[in-house]
């Protein structure tokens, strides 16, 4: 059957990342494949989860994906610490728009219980109000965390608030929370990497893996 003259222009014309205007955000890529770690990890992680190359690429796609939906806002990013050093630094390497940048701190460890209370360890220094607000975040588990920053930064006032999160872990769910782009679907396990750690470490390797269960013994 032929296509429509002015469809076939405009799939010569777009790039291939072309987006019709108000299309829905990619769903999560789910991850299947384990990878062996490369040497030097092999010692401390069972396996790589998500590579770098997947990494990359997924990352780029949730940039073109965001470019599309920010264009022509007054765009701010609230990025939460520590989680989301790697993550975020790629996503707006790719972000050809004006945005301005700001961080928030928030721990559960705070007061060494294990009741998980969120403890904001940095607050916002920029002005939200009437600004689209991009809330970025390493992954979203049982969501709790968004759920509580959400509700401080709604109380700023800001027009718009859309979340971004490199992992979503849906099966741990307790608050009715969402991400509006979200990386990847992991399953129910304790990721690290690519920002994410345990007991601090492991921020740095440049994938996402789960540790050898004798890592959480010690
Ligand atoms: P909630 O449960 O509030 O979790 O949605 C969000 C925060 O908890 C941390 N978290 C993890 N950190 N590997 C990590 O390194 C994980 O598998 C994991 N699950 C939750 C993380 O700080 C996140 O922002």
């Amino acid at each position: 059957m032929r296509r429509p003259e002015n469809e076939l222009l405009a799939s010569a014309a777009a790039p291939d990342y072309f987006h019709p205007v108000n299309s829905e955000p990619s769903p999560p890529a789910p991850v299947r494949r384990r990878v062996a770690p490369p040497r030097g990890w092999r010692a401390e992680v069972d396996y790589v989860l998500i590579t770098q190359t997947q990494l990359a690429r997924r990352v780029r796609e949730l940039s073109r994906e965001i470019e599309r939906d920010f264009t022509g806002r007054d765009l701010v990013i609230v990025s939460l610490l520590n989680g989301t050093v790697m993550f975020l630094a790629d996503l707006i390497r790719h972000l050809s728009l004006p945005l301005r940048l700001d961080f928030m701190g928030v721990s559960s460890y705070g007061g060494g219980t294990t009741s998980r209370e969120l403890v904001f360890t940095k607050e916002l220094r920029l002005e939200v109000r009437g600004r689209d607000v991009l809330l970025v975040d390493d992954i979203l588990d049982t969501g709790k965390t968004l759920q509580t920053v959400l509700a401080k930064l709604r109380e700023l006032q800001p027009r718009e608030i859309k979340t971004c999160v490199l992992l979503d872990k849906p099966s741990r769910r307790v608050e009715n929370v969402r991400a509006d782009y979200a990386g990847f679907e992991v399953p129910d396990l304790f990721v690290i990497g690519y920002g994410l750690d345990y007991a601090e470490r492991y921020r740095n390797l440049p994938f996402v893996g789960v540790l050898k269960p004798e890592i959480y013994q010690h």
